[in-house]
């Protein structure tokens, strides 16, 4: 009889983990006052994953797929657009890139990119198992267009 509270918690695990993500910089120390550009990025992600390239050819279905997801997944912190004033990230006071500028993605090999989408990256929760390495790919053209103002997510509930 104990079983099904033991199964409920732990599937409720993962959803928990990441809603409460933002929810940790409350507690945290303040962040070290270092300017985005000098934090060290490329050194969390693998050298395997920074040469990658990026397999996908966007078609107008795959990127529109992509803009649902950045809608979904993204824009609460990066902002609809990419400017990095998305509700959760004001709210936290998260240091956010602007990608509409084009030197904020610059640094980084589009498999850097991926890498940090799949895997997450300091206070941004990782999309795993969520989106598929297609989708994933998808993502990283999707964002690399900001820069270009080719883009026009708005932020939605899931479908
Ligand atoms: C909870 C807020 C949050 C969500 C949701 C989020 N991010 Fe982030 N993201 C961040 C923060 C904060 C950073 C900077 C992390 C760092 O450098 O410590 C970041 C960093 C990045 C980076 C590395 C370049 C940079 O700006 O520093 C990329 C690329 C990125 N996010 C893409 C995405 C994509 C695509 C999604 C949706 C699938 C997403 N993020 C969802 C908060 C978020």
């Amino acid at each position: 009889m104990l079983k099904p509270f033991l199964i409920v918690p732990v599937l409720a695990f993962p959803v928990l983990a990441f809603l409460s993500v933002p929810a940790f910089s409350q507690d945290a120390a303040p962040a070290p006052a270092t300017p985005p550009a000098a934090s060290p990025m490329r050194s969390s992600v693998p050298a395997e994953y920074v040469n990658k390239v990026n397999p996908v050819k966007p078609t107008p279905e795959s990127q529109a797929r992509a803009k649902k997801m950045y809608g979904w997944d993204c824009a609460m912190c990066h902002g609809d657009h990419g400017d990095g004033k998305g509700d959760v990230a004001t709210d936290q006071k998260l240091s956010m890139r602007d990608y509409r500028d084009p030197a904020s993605l610059k640094g980084l090999t589009d498999g850097e990119i991926f890498y940090i989408i799949q895997k997450g990256t300091g206070q941004m929760p990782s999309e795993g198992d969520r989106a598929k390495p297609d989708e994933i790919w998808n993502l990283v053209i999707y964002l690399r267009k900001m820069a270009s103002g080719q883009t026009t997510a708005s932020a939605q509930p899931p479908a």
